[in-house]
């Protein structure tokens, strides 16, 4: 797939939820251009839709109007088993709950996506293993048991295992103390710049949005700064 694959377009979504008897607008976003590379910012009050947008552009949720353009592929017009796929080979999602098994330790958490895309090979877990250990979190600790630092970080390097051409991070450094979170904002900026990727982080931390040449505003539903 060539670069241009990766260009992000969002034409005239709507996204709406229940909300007892009638439907509540979360997101109405009538255009949005987001080219391969950028790194972008996102910011919005509690309850904005910051998350909601990241799931929606990453395929987790799909829009109940208009389309998530990766390039030429509407990725919301694709089954959810090819929307898993294409996250599975594409996309770094870091969640703003992490998402990792707490029954599996922090190594198996990390290499575990690599099972989608093949055999998961001794040069995988070794190079897993060495971005733990950068990251200082113990690699063989059930993840159930890790601090919420050691988690966020796990799943930092979840993400950069699978080098990814999108990497969407949700409040990335909201559990992290000030060295800790510029460590994890480094190495997200880090990761996209060799990859070339796409990098979108979801932050309220004015110190972190100041890295990003451009920044975009949820609100009203919709995006300032587009
Ligand atoms: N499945 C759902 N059903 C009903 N309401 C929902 C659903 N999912 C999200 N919402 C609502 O959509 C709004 C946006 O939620 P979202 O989690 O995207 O906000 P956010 O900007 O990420 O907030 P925060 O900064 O607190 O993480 C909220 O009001 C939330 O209650
Ligand atoms: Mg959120």
């Amino acid at each position: 797939m060539n670069s241009q694959s990766f260009d992000l377009t969002v034409e005239d979504l709507q996204y709406r939820v229940k909300d007892g008897a009638s439907f509540r607008t979360i997101l109405d976003i009538n255009h949005l251009d987001i080219v391969c590379g950028e790194k972008v910012g996102l910011r919005g009050t509690s309850g904005s839709g910051k998350s909601t947008f990241l799931k929606l552009i990453s395929g987790i949720l799909i829009p109940q109007k208009g389309d998530v353009y990766w390039g030429a592929e509407a990725i919301n017009r694709l089954s959810e088993s090819q929307r898993d796929d294409w996250r599975g080979r594409h996309c770094g999602f870091l969640f703003q709950d992490f998402r990792l098994f707490g029954g599996l330790s922090a190594l198996d958490n990390v290499i575990l996506p690599l099972t989608f895309r093949g055999t998961i090979t001794q040069a995988d877990r070794s190079r897993a293993k060495t971005l733990l250990d950068a990251c200082a979190v113990p690699a063989q600790t059930q993840a159930s048991l890790l601090s919420r630092g050691e988690m966020q970080r796990t799943a930092l390097v979840r993400v950069l295992m699978s080098s990814p051409q999108v990497i969407l991070a949700d409040e990335p450094t909201a559990s992290l103390d000030h060295d800790n979170a510029i460590h994890v904002m480094d190495a997200l900026f880090e990761a996209a710049e060799n990859l070339k990727a796409t990098l979108i982080v979801v932050t309220h931390d004015s110190s972190m949005l100041n890295r990003f040449r451009r920044v975009l505003t949820l609100e009203d539903g919709t995006v300032r700064g587009a």
